[in-house]
């Protein structure tokens, strides 16, 4: 009700006329905090205006020694620690820092980040905001990145932005990754791109790019699409036109604050002993599940018919996808009861399916057709 107030509100305001100062009342505050609190230089009202949520990770991360790269806190310093850290932003940007939580990836959950895309979307209906940007941490970075691909329809720039390094390491990552990604979320080029992860002097789309490597600095790849760019010092440069993902679905979350529980399970020999984990997930009330299944989505043949059956009987709409880290699956027919992942990796393709569910309900042909974005087989 209160997004529906504000985006009528809006409306009726006209959008043209929209500006931050329009914006309903928690919006300014935020945006007067900030103004009274930053830094040093203070902010340049003549530059382009971003938002800046952050949400913590080790780009916030602290630790007692110069050399920790492991077993440091994250999410222990402030979004405005994180902006006076790198003076050299308020030279490009008119910045509105928030702080939407100070968490480790693993406290982030698709209860806030729904709430995040909802937030960004207030944001980004003003007219002289130009773009956002997020930081997070890397180890969940992708699913939070691809929930705002598949639910932010404007066509400025969304860049999510980590560090594998926390602030107090020597040749930490975050202070140069934070330049780039806000220089990137005011880069005119940069629109109609969908959101985007930064990090490593790399840019790449939030649908495809995964982490590779749990502690490498070079770890956000996506191996068989690429990246879109990258950055010469803090400037972007992209390789191709303004693309988006074929057909990409936008789901409207509006009105959701919570989706249909989905949850993911791992092909592997002897998985036929394993039967007994999937009535536990339907026991435990799993609306969908997505197999991380060997090789082109495979799994024991025995297991596997159990699994169809238990999962139709308890209607749970079933994902195959690959755990092998790259490439898609073949795509199901339209008759197949189980619905191709494509290119999704398990942990996106369980965002995916639980956005679907959440608008079609068990609808096995409408899953598939937001499934098929990438490799359209239903025309
Ligand atoms: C800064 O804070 C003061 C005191 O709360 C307030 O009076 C002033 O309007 C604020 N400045 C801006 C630009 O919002
Ligand atoms: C504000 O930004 C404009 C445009 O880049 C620049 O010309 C001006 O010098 C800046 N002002 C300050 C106080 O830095
Ligand atoms: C910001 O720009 C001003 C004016 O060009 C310059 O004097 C200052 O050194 C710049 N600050 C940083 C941190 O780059
Ligand atoms: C997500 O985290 C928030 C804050 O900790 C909590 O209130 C919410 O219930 C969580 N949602 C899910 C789906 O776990
Ligand atoms: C984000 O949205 C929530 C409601 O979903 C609202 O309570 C909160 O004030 C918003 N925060 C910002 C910074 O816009
Ligand atoms: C969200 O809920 C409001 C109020 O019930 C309704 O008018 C609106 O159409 C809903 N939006 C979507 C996308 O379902
Ligand atoms: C089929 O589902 C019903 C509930 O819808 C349940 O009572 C029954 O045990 C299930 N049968 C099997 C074989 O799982
Ligand atoms: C299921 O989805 C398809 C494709 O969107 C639609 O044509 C069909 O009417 C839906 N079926 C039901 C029962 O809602």
């Amino acid at each position: 009700m209160l997004f529906t107030s504000v985006l009528a509100g809006l409306a009726l305001a006209g959008a043209a006329s929209a500006r931050v100062e329009d914006l309903p009342r928690h919006l300014r505050l935020a945006y007067r905090d900030l103004v009274n609190t930053t830094s040093t230089n203070g902010n340049n009202a003549s530059l382009p205006k971003i938002v800046y949520f952050g949400t913590g990770g080790t780009i916030a991360g602290s630790s007692g020694s110069a050399t920790a790269v492991t077993g440091y806190q994250a999410g222990a310093l402030g979004v405005q620690t994180l902006i006076d850290a790198v003076p050299e932003i308020i030279n490009i940007t008119n910045i509105i820092g928030i702080q939407f939580a100070n968490v480790a990836s693993d406290q982030m959950n698709t209860t806030l980040t729904m709430q995040l895309s909802r937030n960004i979307s207030e944001y980004l209906a003003a007219d002289d905001v130009v773009g956002a940007v997020v930081s997070h941490g890397t180890d969940t970075l992708e699913e939070t990145a691809i929930m705002l691909d598949l639910t932010i329809k404007s066509d400025k720039p969304v860049v999510i932005v980590g560090a594998m390094r926390p602030a107090t390491a020597i040749s930490a990552d975050g202070p140069y990754n934070l330049l780039q990604a806000v220089s990137l979320a005011t880069y005119p080029g940069a629109a109609g791109r969908g959101t985007m992860i930064t990090l490593n002097d790399r840019i790449g789309s939030a649908f495809y790019t995964t982490k590779t490597n749990p502690r490498s600095l070079d770890t956000f790849k996506a191996y068989e699409q690429g990246y879109l760019g990258n950055f010469v010092g803090a400037t972007p440069r992209f390789w191709y036109e303004p693309a988006k993902v074929l057909n990409k679905p936008y789901f409207d979350v509006t009105n959701f604050t919570t989706l249909p529980h989905v949850a993911i399970l791992y092909a592997y020999e002897d998985m036929a002993l394993d039967v007994p984990l999937v009535s536990a997930a339907i026991a435990s009330g799993v609306k969908g599940l997505v197999i991380a299944g060997s090789g082109d989505g495979g799994t024991d043949s025995t297991w596997n018919r159990q699994f169809q059956s238990l999962c139709a009987n308890a209607s749970v709409a079933m994902v195959v996808s690959t755990r092998t880290g790259d490439g898609s699956d073949a795509p199901d027919g339209d008759s197949s009861p189980t619905i191709s992942a494509n290119s999704l990796n398990p942990e996106k393709a369980k965002i995916m399916l639980q956005l679907s569910l959440a608008k079609n309900g068990y609808n096995i042909t409408a899953i598939k057709k937001d499934f098929d974005s990438d490799y359209p087989t239903l025309g």
